[in-house]
């Protein structure tokens, strides 16, 4: 646990933890105080590993399975989350999958599991978090630079549904102003992780765009997360915040 405990008391629920970013924001609003819980699709082991690092550190966290691509299992997980851990005051959509392909080459299929699981689910889980959030509750999005920008071919879906998500949020922001709650989107550039590896195939290309030249760690984007979900993010809401080693800039 920290040191600061800033989400002491705070039950928060992140999607797609099992691996990636989506771990490492769960260990560290963990670390910050609050019970945490997950969701994953396929790595049940994986998610377990998560669990057992946060109990290990002292802290408290639970793994429900929910495939994003099914809105009523997106659902059940928001409602289970929210008995289990007795309320709801944060939530971060991160759950997502980038399927890339030429655009001949994209099906239907692709774009509508890509549109399903980056932003339905978004939709679906706040919708039902709002709910439960209290006065003063925080929803994220993780979106991507690719929102704005495509350095290669093959992101018509992804940067489809990452545009999306940044029109959204802002929505998102005025619809839950009113009562307190504040809706933000993280927009990482690169960064290792099974879905984008610092090894991978676009890995030089990627790191040739960035003034760092190199890729962010899950950690880093935790860390914006944390600030954003804790008491000194109270005044940011409707952002759209790109935190990408200075990507395409
Ligand atoms: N890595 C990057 O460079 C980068 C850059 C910008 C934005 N992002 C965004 O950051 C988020 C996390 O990406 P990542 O790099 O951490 O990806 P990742 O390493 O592939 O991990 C994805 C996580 O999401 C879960 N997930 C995937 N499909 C799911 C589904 N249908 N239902 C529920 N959970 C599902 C996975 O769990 P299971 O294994 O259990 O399915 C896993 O925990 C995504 O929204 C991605 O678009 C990533």
């Amino acid at each position: 646990m920290s040191n600061t405990s800033t989400l002491a008391g705070k039950a928060a629920l992140v999607t797609g933890a099992s691996r990636g970013i989506g771990a490492a924001i769960a260990r560290r609003l963990a670390a910050d105080g609050a019970a945490v819980a997950i969701t994953y699709s396929a790595s049940p082991e994986k998610a377990q590993e998560v669990v057992k690092s946060i109990e290990a550190a002292g802290g408290k966290a639970i793994a429900i399975q929910a495939d994003a691509a099914d809105a009523v299992a997106v659902r059940a997980a928001v409602a289970r989350a929210a008995t289990e851990l007795g309320g709801l005051d944060i939530l971060v959509n991160n759950a997502g999958v980038a399927i890339m392909a030429p655009l001949a080459d994209l099906s239907e299929a692709d774009f509508d599991k890509t549109f399903a699981i980056n932003v339905k689910a978004l939709f679906v889980a706040s919708q039902e978090a709002a709910n439960y959030l209290p006065q003063g509750g925080r929803i994220i999005h993780i979106g991507s630079v690719n929102s704005d920008s495509a350095p290669f071919p093959g992101l018509s879906a992804y940067s489809m549904s990452k545009g999306a998500v940044a029109g959204m949020n802002r929505a998102m922001a005025r619809d839950l102003g009113p009562r307190g709650i504040t809706v933000n989107n993280i927009q990482p550039g690169p960064v290792d992780t099974d879905l984008n590896p610092a090894t991978g195939p676009f890995a030089d290309t990627l790191r040739g765009l960035m003034a760092l030249g190199r890729y962010g760690s899950g950690e880093e984007i935790a860390g914006l997360v944390s600030y954003l979900v804790g008491p000194e993010g109270s005044y940011v809401t409707g952002a759209n915040l790109k935190i990408d080693g200075g990507f395409d800039v």
